[in-house]
């Protein structure tokens, strides 16, 4: 059923671009069509979201290319114990000649003068343990290389928390140059926090890198993937683009910090592991190789984001005495980095023929995987070093592949001078689109509903990149709400939109609030999920104005709220209605306009106590609740107080 309303897209007019709510029944409905990319998700390694997160690998510093520079008093053996058994003797120590990969410098090297019974080697406690789960199997496996000759047995031991053997193999390094051995555990119980155990349980000398344990189950069972339970929490939100890397991780804390794609790509031996600018360490496991599958499996597109050929503005901590600030590329390399820009959508898009597609189907996905938009640069400073660079970057991408919707970059703020100087220059190079973002008040994102109305259609469209009121309480997530019904509105012009951050771990979160949190056992969608859930799984293809009115000498006031869209594909009409206040408010919908319409619907409320927050001793304390529910053709609709209210009506099919 796509007749519904067959002229929906003939009535689109300049007037109802603004249209506010409108008087029930006094308006014929009107329609225009809003982007159908307009949820999305913000992904950045911020908050341990990648390694010690998404990415599976159990074990922590598997590489030992943990140093100070990632985290004050980190080195190459952090996370890891030495072990001896017995009067067990000789030594463990960190090397760096004739590394597995040049990108790959340090290695550990075991030397067993006298093993007595069991040896000695070393024991990784993971990301804060390993949580193993009864009967899954578990994927272990390293890089051995044997200095002294004759073969060197090795124990491989998953241990609990006390220290117990929970399962153990044997192994026997035999080669001299570097080899990768492999072995299967089937974890015999469930265990929180599991370390894994490798010893070198006979007299001789072994180096080893690449220590890894990674579960089997991992999301769509790819290898090298993602935690399957975070991942589909992430995949239920139905986001239609994932922004990655970043955030500040992709512009980097200074010029040899900045996110570079190629180095992530490839054998994980080979990638390049560095500092993460949240101070802490990222493996690169989580690769754009990676990004780009984890959008495919759960029908996103890909968004990345490159930097503008500068680094963070606060480079060095710029706000500090001491900091360097934002630091540009030499102009003299200028070109070879503007190269690696179209070399990364040869990589997404190019034939499998092609230099960097062949890169691409040798990682196991021959077909490209149509990348559509491209970020450069993330809240930038906008000074002459950014605006040269910026151009260059452009200009080339522009000119290569005049299709890619490039995304340009306004600065941290919702106004300021970074945003005028960033929308002046997206206007002077007619770049399609730009990335605002604001962390604000909740009260900021109600008063501040009418943004978008009255922004120039004829200008470069946004991408609003990162924003979240400042808190998890059901208030916040209701006020953003009531904002995303005006980015409904204006999806004419707002084509994309984003919460940020995604991910946080317990104990390991640099920023607060997110999306979701978690540990190594849990997953606490905040309630700013749900209702960045309910607006994703609700999304539309046009907006129809005049079907909602607010309550009677309401229409100044901030805290209702509503849209109402129509899904092409479906026919099905989603009226969304956020009470912000907190007495129950009500709304007058009249559908009497739209035909076609199945009066069975769905409801789903969402609502409770204004600060009522999703906890991980508390995590289901705010849940959306779904039920039948008999629509009409014209109808008042109480909404409770604090809540948020998702009514979808089928098309008739
Ligand atoms: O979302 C967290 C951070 O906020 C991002 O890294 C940065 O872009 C913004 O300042």
């Amino acid at each position: 059923m796509t007749s519904l309303l067959p002229s929906l897209r003939s009535l689109l007019c300049a007037a109802v671009l603004a249209a506010p709510l409108l008087a029930a029944g006094q308006a014929k409905p009107t329609a225009k069509a809003i982007s159908p990319d307009l949820f999305g998700i913000f992904f950045e390694d911020i908050n341990y979201a990648a390694d010690g997160g998404l990415y599976g690998e159990l074990v922590q510093n598997r590489s030992f290319e943990y140093s100070p520079s990632d985290h004050g008093g980190w080195h190459p053996l952090t996370s890891w114990d030495y072990l001896h058994d017995g009067y067990a003797m000789g030594s463990v120590s960190v090397e760096s000649a004739a590394p597995l990969h040049a990108n790959n410098p340090h290695y550990v090297q075991l030397r067993v003068e006298n093993p007595f019974q069991k040896g000695l080697g070393l024991k990784n406690n993971g990301f804060d343990g390993m949580a193993l789960k009864a009967g899954e199997k578990y994927d272990f496996s390293l890089w051995a290389r044997v200095k002294s000759g004759a073969a060197v047995p090795l124990l491989v031991q998953l241990r609990d928390k006390k220290d117990k053997v929970l399962a153990e193999i044997t192994l026997s390094a035999q080669a001299a140059g570097w080899q990768q051995y492999r072995a299967t555990f089937t974890a015999p119980a469930a265990e929180p926090e599991a370390s894994l155990v490798v010893l070198a349980t006979g007299k001789g000398v072994v180096d080893l890198d690449m220590v890894s344990l990674f579960p089997q189950k991992t999301f769509h069972n790819r290898p090298n993937g993602l935690r399957p339970d975070l991942a589909q929490v992430i995949a239920d939100l139905k986001p239609k683009f994932v922004r990655f890397p970043g955030g500040c991780l992709a512009h980097g804390d200074g010029l040899d910090n900045m996110y570079d794609w190629k180095k992530t790509v490839g054998p994980v031996e080979q990638r390049v592991a560095q500092r993460n600018i949240w101070n802490y360490h990222q493996t690169a496991g989580l690769g754009y190789f990676e990004y780009f599958q984890f959008c495919e499996d759960i029908g996103a597109k890909a968004l990345p984001v490159v930097p503008a050929g500068v680094s963070c503005q606060n480079s060095g901590g710029s706000w500090r005495i001491g900091g360097v600030g934002q630091q540009c590329i030499p102009l003299a390399d200028m070109a070879a980095y503007t190269q690696d820009v179209l070399d990364l959508i040869e990589y997404a898009n190019g034939p499998a023929t092609s230099t960097w597609g062949a890169k691409r189907a040798a990682a196991g996905h021959p077909a490209p995987f149509n990348l559509e938009y491209v970020g450069i640069g993330n809240e930038d400073k906008i000074t002459e070093g950014f605006e040269e660079r910026f151009k260059m970057i452009y200009a080339a991408v522009h000119a290569k592949y005049p299709k890619m919707q490039v995304i340009g970059t306004v600065g941290p703020s919702p106004k300021g001078e970074d945003y005028d100087k960033g929308w002046t220059l997206a206007g002077q190079l007619n770049v399609p689109l730009v990335d605002e973002h604001y962390y604000e008040k909740p009260k900021w994102f109600l008063t501040n509903n009418r943004r978008y109305d009255t922004y120039d259609r004829k200008k470069p469209k946004v991408y609003l990149g990162e924003y979240a009121s400042w808190g998890n309480t059901l208030f916040n997530a209701v006020a953003e709400a009531a904002y995303m019904t005006s980015l409904e509105r204006n999806g004419d012009v707002v084509r994309l939109a984003s919460y940020a951050p995604l991910l946080a771990k317990e104990g390991h979160t640099q920023w607060n609030p997110d999306l979701i949190y978690f540990n190594n056992s849990t997953v606490v969608p905040t309630v700013n999920y749900y209702v960045q859930q309910l607006f994703g799984q609700n999304q539309g293809t046009d907006y129809v104005a005049g079907v909602v009115a607010p309550p009677a000498g309401a229409v100044a006031d901030t805290t209702v709220a509503a849209s109402c869209v129509r899904d092409a594909k479906t026919g099905d009409v989603i009226l969304k209605l956020v009470n912000a206040s907190a007495t129950a408010q009500p709304f007058q919908v009249d559908l009497s306009g739209l035909k076609g319409l199945n009066m069975a619907a769905t409801r789903t409320v969402f609502t409770g106590d204004k600060d009522a927050k999703n906890t991980f001793a508390s995590p289901n304390t705010v849940m959306p609740k779904t039920a039948a529910y008999k629509a009409k053709s014209r109808f008042s609709y109480e909404a409770q107080p604090y809540s948020l209210t998702v009514i979808r009506l089928r098309g008739k099919r």
